[in-house]
């Protein structure tokens, strides 16, 4: 007999398995990696840093732990030839959909030619060595096939950068200003991880199927890329455009939320209260200060005003993609590689959890209810 449980639409507040690698807590505003406070994380340590806490278990208690950390993945930025060569044909291919839709195809390649193995076939060392090649290589190749597809030449790796330097230096070709590559550090490390978001959830759906690191990576590329997911951090800026001035706030935001519409940048699924991760960036923002910092400060407060008269006790407030953007703006970067930089910081998440499920033998494999004609049905004779 087949048993079945019925759970909510979308899997909603499901949980489906056991992690050690961090958690959202949606009513108090908080989240963490592991044991630590994430905000936290991203105000004081490295990339690196944190990227050696998702993998390996714990933070680097010395420099001699932290450079050597950073030593082991700096020289895997560089990619091998094959990869290397195609990455022109593929940023010509991708040219409409961008450096998102380039990568999957990036990535897969890069997989294959460095002979990774399906996880289910590996040991964890070997995993793990799959997936730090993996994380390592996306900032190249994102940045790459930004610029290719800008009529530019790609710009090599930088192996004595930090992560966030090397990922502004290769897409400029400038060496960045400390305080800019700080702010995008501090953006990325707070974007590692987010709790059982969609992408985490496809990666690990794949890596319990134990097929290789590059198909479980690329996978969940494809479910970022969504605009309910991750394909969206541009759209806050394009509002904040889009009103324009000051004295259009008011009226620009009313006559949206009274049609119906949704305001980039507000509102989340889990979140009941300030999103920590929007509160820092804010902060960092306002650290650079200037009129696009101010001008968003305005709008956030006539946004979340207007939303709480016009939609009472729904506690909108703003979301991690509405500072996100302007912070990236102040930073240089161009609104094509928004979602891309958000994916450069995900994929150690992503991998984390793959390396986790790996260590599980059992398949995800839910059910679905049946709801079309009864069968069997006698297949018509056909001729
Ligand atoms: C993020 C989001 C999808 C979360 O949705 P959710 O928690 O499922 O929210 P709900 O759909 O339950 O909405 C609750 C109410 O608030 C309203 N609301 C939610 N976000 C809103 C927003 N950004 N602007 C205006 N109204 C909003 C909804 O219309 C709904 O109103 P109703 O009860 O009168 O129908 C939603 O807030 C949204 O679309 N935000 C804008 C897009 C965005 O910033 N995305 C990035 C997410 S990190």
């Amino acid at each position: 007999m087949n048993s079945t449980v019925e759970v909510p639409r979308g899997l909603a507040g499901v949980v489906v398995t056991e992690t050690q690698l961090g958690d959202v807590r949606g009513r108090e505003g908080f989240y963490h990696y592991r044991q630590y406070s994430a905000v936290e994380l991203a105000a004081s340590r490295s990339f690196e840093d944190v990227w050696r806490l998702m993998f390996r278990g714990a933070l680097p208690e010395d420099v001699t732990e932290r450079a050597a950390f950073a030593a082991e993945v700096a020289p895997l930025r560089h990619l091998p030839a094959e990869v290397r060569e195609a990455l022109p044909a593929l940023a010509d291919a991708t040219a409409l959909s961008g450096p998102l839709a380039g990568l999957r195809t990036a990535l897969s390649l890069l997989g294959a030619s460095a002979g990774f193995r399906p996880v289910y076939d590996v040991d964890p060392e070997r995993r793990a060595a799959d997936a730090l090649a993996a994380c390592a290589a996306v900032p190249t190749l994102l940045t790459a096939l930004h610029r290719l597809g800008q009529g530019l030449e790609p710009v090599d790796p930088r192996d004595d950068l930090p992560y966030a330097a090397n990922y502004l230096y290769m897409l400029s070709g400038q060496v960045p200003e400390p305080a800019k590559a700080r702010a995008v550090e501090q953006y990325l490390i707070s974007t590692i991880d987010h709790g059982f978001n969609a992408s985490t959830f496809t990666a690990r759906v794949i890596a319990s199927t134990g097929a290789d690191v590059a198909a479980c990576l690329t996978g969940a590329i494809g479910a970022l890329s969504g605009p309910l997911h991750g394909g969206a951090p541009s759209r806050a800026l394009d509002t904040l455009d889009a009103i324009g001035t000051a004295d259009r706030i008011d009226p620009w935001i009313r006559e949206r939320v009274l049609a119906g519409d949704r305001i980039m940048g507000f509102g989340h699924p889990v979140y009941r209260t300030e999103d920590p991760r929007s509160r820092m960036l804010r902060g960092i923002a306002r650290e650079f200060g200037g009129p696009l910092v101010d001008f968003a400060v305005e709008v956030e407060r006539q946004v979340e005003e207007i939303l709480a008269e016009l939609k009472p006790g729904r506690e909108l407030h703003t979301n991690v993609e509405f500072y996100a953007g302007v912070v990236m703006e102040l930073c240089g970067l161009p609104r094509e590689m928004f979602t891309p930089t958000f994916c450069a910081a995900r994929v150690v998440g992503w991998s984390a959890n793959v390396l986790e499920q790996a260590a599980d033998s059992k398949i995800i494999r839910p059910a679905a209810r049946y709801s079309g004609p009864t069968p069997p049905e006698p297949v018509p004779a056909f001729g």
